[in-house]
């Protein structure tokens, strides 16, 4: 079903690889050490991370409080497990009503598509609370948005992927999206989802508007869309809370929805065209949805500028039922996650990680302070300077700005206008010579320091050699035609990076400094693979990051484990940089997204594909979570973790 190019999504061949790629890291890392690259990073590792709390979810906190829990070990157990004296409910699982009533979800998957778009998506992912109440600060009523990145065709209907057709089209297409949802505590303590005026699905046949410098584009314009509507949203991954409380949802792995078999320009799609399908991906059948089959909306050959209108960054708000907008100005990439920091000037910077091996580290600042704007009724994510990444081995960084006019981004090299630019940020970024990095997944912030914590995921394949270029640097062939250097360098310092690391960068206290320090905060992994965590803390394949409002790091994993135990969530003390098991999650599943309570009392977490062993047969076979039920399904659903005793989650 899935071709090898495929990165993040469960059904990736290469994750069903990773013991190998493993055993690769064990042995080449021996490479590594004697070319110094780990040693270079070794001078970065672990510098004392001082400075205040703050939030990730809208609020200042305490200050320290260490991890006030007792670590749990890793598991290889269907099931979650906690640490003592902690609860997890499972709410919001994939086919429950977004209302809390009808329809209810038939173990069978036989629900028919309009109930699909009446009842929560597939692929929990990316998340944010809402508060309600008088004053939107109520830790016991809120509205949730959660991303459904992805739907399994084999879970979704009772003869799985067989007898394809249009209702499994619109079913699947509806088991993508966004949900926005009423919750509210009970008596119990458990939590529950309520009928809600704003509850709503979003999803790839939600009209919405493209706003920003790119709105109205050539490149944007597509059957009777004018290029400032478009038509949905998908492969909603990572997600953002902005500072004026609305839900920033990505758009990252568009590209394998859309079928484009001729390939190149055979089908009258222009050369720049081709060039653009090439450096996003797509091409053929894309990830093996058949949604083309049906919908002629997922055909790239006749209508080639549809995938542009993928790959941004969309707001949402969950208070309203306003129409959702696509912020061109965000740039447009696999876009995975966004976290804020407010400059001491008021401008909003949003930190964006591109989820592709060998792609870049993001940054937007708004032209003016988003207050202002918000009073004004301007969307403080419409104007702005979009900057991208180089880091230097010496433990700075630049951002380079994606401006048409500047350096090289003229019309000589197809870049006529700043559409053209944020349509094509990939192109833009690669004429700047931003660096190459390890699948950067998840951001988050620290408000009061500055912080902006980065997860490189993982990249089994920089070391490895497709092509050698004349000053004989081996060259991997990242995206059809793009050659980029294989080799370690100080910001991904691992060849055959199965594991993964955090980078913890800082711009000396102003967000819009086009410079910044940095340092890797963590390599993952295990002792034989340098890991620079403990025994007891090993981890792989870091993926969403949550600062909450107190001050601990969450970290969620989404790959191979070292030591091949099931996904986890652990807790970090960034100033100490203690970490602490605090979740494992059921078989074969991935955990992420993560949103507290304004009271820290209840942490949301969302387990994603369980059951998914990369064997599309049958995934029911490796997890029964969270029905427990043999004859149903696993689901994706969130889990609400709360203290037995009501105290804050984690400290
Ligand atoms: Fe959808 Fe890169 O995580
Ligand atoms: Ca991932
Ligand atoms: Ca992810």
């Amino acid at each position: 079903m899935i071709n090898d190019d495929i990165e993040d999504l469960p059904t990736n061949p290469s994750d069903s690889r990773s013991f190998s790629d493993i055993i690769d890291a064990r042995i080449n890392r021996r490479s590594v050490i004697s070319g110094g690259a780990l040693g270079l990073a070794s001078f970065f590792v672990g510098s004392a991370i001082g400075g205040s709390r703050a939030s990730a979810d809208g609020h200042e906190g305490d200050a320290g409080e260490s991890l006030g829990f007792d670590a749990i070990p890793t598991r290889a157990a269907d099931g979650i497990a906690l640490p003592a004296g902690y609860v997890g409910q499972p709410i919001m699982a994939w086919g429950d009503p977004i209302d809390g009533r009808a329809p209810r979800f038939a173990k069978d998957a036989s629900n028919p598509a309009e109930h699909q778009e009446r009842q929560f998506g597939q692929g929990h992912d990316g998340m944010f609370f809402y508060p309600l109440g008088p004053n939107r600060d109520s830790s016991t009523r809120g509205m949730i948005a959660v991303n459904h990145e992805y739907t399994l065709g084999q879970l979704t209907f009772p003869d799985g992927r067989d007898n394809w057709n249009q209702n499994k089209t619109r079913k699947e297409q509806a088991g993508h999206g966004v949900t926005v949802a009423e919750i509210r505590q009970q008596r119990d303590g458990g939590w529950k989802v309520v009928p809600s005026p704003r509850a709503r699905r979003i999803t790839p046949n939600t009209k919405m508007r493209l706003t920003g410098p790119a709105a109205g584009h050539r490149l944007l314009q597509t059957d009777g869309f004018d290029g400032t509507w478009s038509r949905g949203t998908v492969n909603n991954c990572g997600s953002g809370k902005t500072p004026w409380g609305t839900y920033l949802t990505t758009e990252e792995n568009f590209n394998g929805y859309f079928w484009e078999e001729t390939g190149g320009t055979a089908s009258g799609i222009s050369e720049e065209q081709a060039g653009i399908n090439a450096r996003y991906g797509v091409g053929g059948r894309g990830f093996g949805y058949l949604w083309a089959s049906t919908d002629t909306n997922w055909r790239a050959d006749l209508e080639p500028n549809r995938p542009n209108t993928f790959g941004w960054m969309v707001e949402i708000d969950p208070y309203s039922q306003e129409v959702a907008a696509k912020r061109t100005a965000l740039g447009r990439f696999k876009h995975e996650g966004a976290a804020f920091l407010t400059a001491p000037t008021g401008e909003v910077v949003v930190y964006m990680g591109d989820d592709q091996r060998f792609d870049y580290y993001y940054k937007f600042v708004s032209a003016r302070p988003w207050a202002d704007d918000i009073a004004a009724g301007k969307s403080p994510l419409d104007e702005g300077t979009l900057y991208v990444a180089k880091f230097n081995d010496d433990g700075t960084a630049d951002w380079l700005p994606l401006v048409h006019g500047q350096g090289p981004l003229t019309a000589d090299n197809g870049f006529a206008d700043q559409g053209d630019v944020l349509v094509k940020t990939r192109l833009a970024a690669d004429l700047l010579g931003a660096t190459p990095m390890d699948r950067p997944e998840w951001t988050t912030t620290n408000e009061s320091t500055g912080d902006v914590f980065l997860a490189c995921t993982n990249n089994t394949r920089r070391g490895r050699e497709d092509a050698v270029a004349d000053d004989g640097t081996p060259l991997f062939e990242a995206t059809p035609g793009r050659f980029v250097p294989s080799i370690a360098d100080a910001a991904n310092p691992r060849l055959f990076n199965a594991f993964g690391h955090i980078i913890k960068a800082n711009e000396g206290g102003d967000a819009t400094a086009t410079t910044f320090n940095w340092e890797i905060f963590i390599l993952a992994g295990d002792a034989a693979s340098g890991a620079t965590v403990e025994d007891d803390d090993i981890f792989g394949a870091p993926d969403g990051l949550y600062l909450d409002p107190f001050g601990v790091l969450w970290i969620q994993t989404d790959g191979g484990q070292p030591d091949g135990s099931n996904n986890q969530m652990l807790a970090c003390d960034p100033d100490s940089g203690e970490i602490k098991r605090f979740f494992v999650g059921p078989n074969d599943c991935e955990v992420t997204g993560a949103t507290m309570t304004p009271d820290g009392t209840t942490l949301f977490i969302n387990i994603q594909h369980p059951g998914d062993s990369g064997t599309p047969e049958d995934p029911t076979a490796t997890s029964a979570w969270p029905d427990g039920d043999p004859d149903g399904r696993p689901r994706p659903a969130t889990v609400a973790i709360r203290r037995l005793d009501g105290g804050r989650v984690g400290t």
